[in-house]
């Protein structure tokens, strides 16, 4: 082949090349030992004496373009490759989002601790439960009107001779003759955090809440107890210069029964600022829940003898004591189911 020829070859060749691999075949091609170039230097025999020098000049000058060529395009080659892979090792890396649990679970890790540390063993019982032990066990007897207070889901499924029908708990109080029945013998210090259903749904309501139930039965229980525990919680959960009031009240299963109210946040229980009304309570107390001494039937359901024992208990919503925290501000309690992350992130 005639150097001008074969230049011009290893020109097109070598611009059209996109990658450092494809450049080293040429080189090979070209440039190696049984290469292009060197076929075309052994032709040199062949040519005749006089035109030997000049044929030889530019076989020469033609090797070293192509070598030249070849160097340039691996120059180019590379320059590109290290652009494709630079990085800025001064920019802010991307953070992995982090999860945090839901503001209720993170409101029953906090109380579930808070009682631990007054000796309450967690305890958990079914969501699908026994009419009898959400209401009989509970001295609600078949067709009490006491029970219409509890919008029941019933599930519908075969009647069971001794336990009736199956509905979603409505409260936790459906766990206390359970566990009464499972420790068998007083003490018992239990605080039963569950899930609970009601028929209901609105801006303070929503068909599945949480409860959390507190029960204590052992020798010379009375309500000093009660109210002392209660006072602990509140100031454990809220603050220190919170305290609790009884309110009497009605539930079938306690006797005594006592709504408990807290002194409110902003007036601390005065019902004014300043002689004004105060605007949050508007009269010192808010309501948290309900509670009350065992009623002696309700022990006898759970195999105690309410002759030697007594209890109190006491059952308040999660949701309910979470919202009423001053530094908590949520309009609509539906907001916590409906997995806005926007809404969820911010606690
Ligand atoms: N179970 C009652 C309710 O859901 C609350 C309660 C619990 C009252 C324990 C007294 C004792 O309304």
């Amino acid at each position: 082949m005639d150097p001008l020829t074969l230049k011009l070859q290893a020109q097109s060749a070598i611009s059209e090349t996109e990658n450092v691999k494809k450049l080293e075949e040429l080189k090979i091609t070209y440039l190696g030992k049984n290469g292009l170039v060197n076929q075309m230097m052994k032709e040199i025999i062949n040519i005749p004496s006089d035109q030997k020098q000049n044929f030889g000049k530019k076989a020469n000058q033609v090797k070293q373009e192509i070598q030249l060529l070849y160097e340039q395009k691996l120059q180019e080659l590379s320059q590109e490759g290290k652009q494709q892979e630079w990085f800025d090792i001064t920019m802010p890396g991307k953070k992995p989002t982090h999860g945090h649990l839901h503001l209720v679970s993170q409101a029953i890790e906090e109380i579930s601790d808070i009682f631990a540390k007054i000796g309450f063993i967690r305890a958990r019982y079914p969501e699908v439960e026994w009419e009898y032990y959400n209401f009989e066990a509970l001295n609600m007897s078949k067709n009490h009107p006491a029970r219409d207070e509890f919008e029941t889901l019933f599930i519908d499924a075969p009647v069971n001779e001794k336990y009736g029908k199956i509905v979603l708990s409505t409260h936790t109080s459906s766990g206390q003759v359970r566990e009464m029945l499972r420790v068998g013998q007083p003490p018992i210090r239990m605080i039963n955090i569950a899930k609970c259903y009601r028929r209901q749904q609105d801006i303070t309501h929503t068909i599945m809440f949480h409860q959390f139930e507190g029960l204590v039965v052992d020798k010379n229980i009375s309500i000093k107890h009660l109210k002392g525990t209660m006072d602990y919680f509140v100031k454990q959960f809220y603050d220190e210069n919170r305290k609790t009031r009884l309110r009497p009240f009605h539930f079938q299963f306690t006797e005594p029964s006592f709504e408990v109210d807290i002194n409110c946040a902003v007036c601390l229980g005065k019902g004014e600022i300043n002689g004004k009304k105060c605007r949050t309570c508007k009269q010192g107390w808010l309501e948290l829940g309900g509670s009350g001494m065992v009623h002696p039937n309700v022990l006898k359901a759970g195999g105690i003898d309410p002759n030697k024992y007594s209890g109190f208990a006491f059952g308040w919503g999660v949701e309910r004591v979470y919202m009423m925290r001053s530094d908590v501000k949520i309009d609509d309690i539906r907001y916590l189911y409906e997995n806005d992350i926007r809404f969820l992130r911010q606690f």
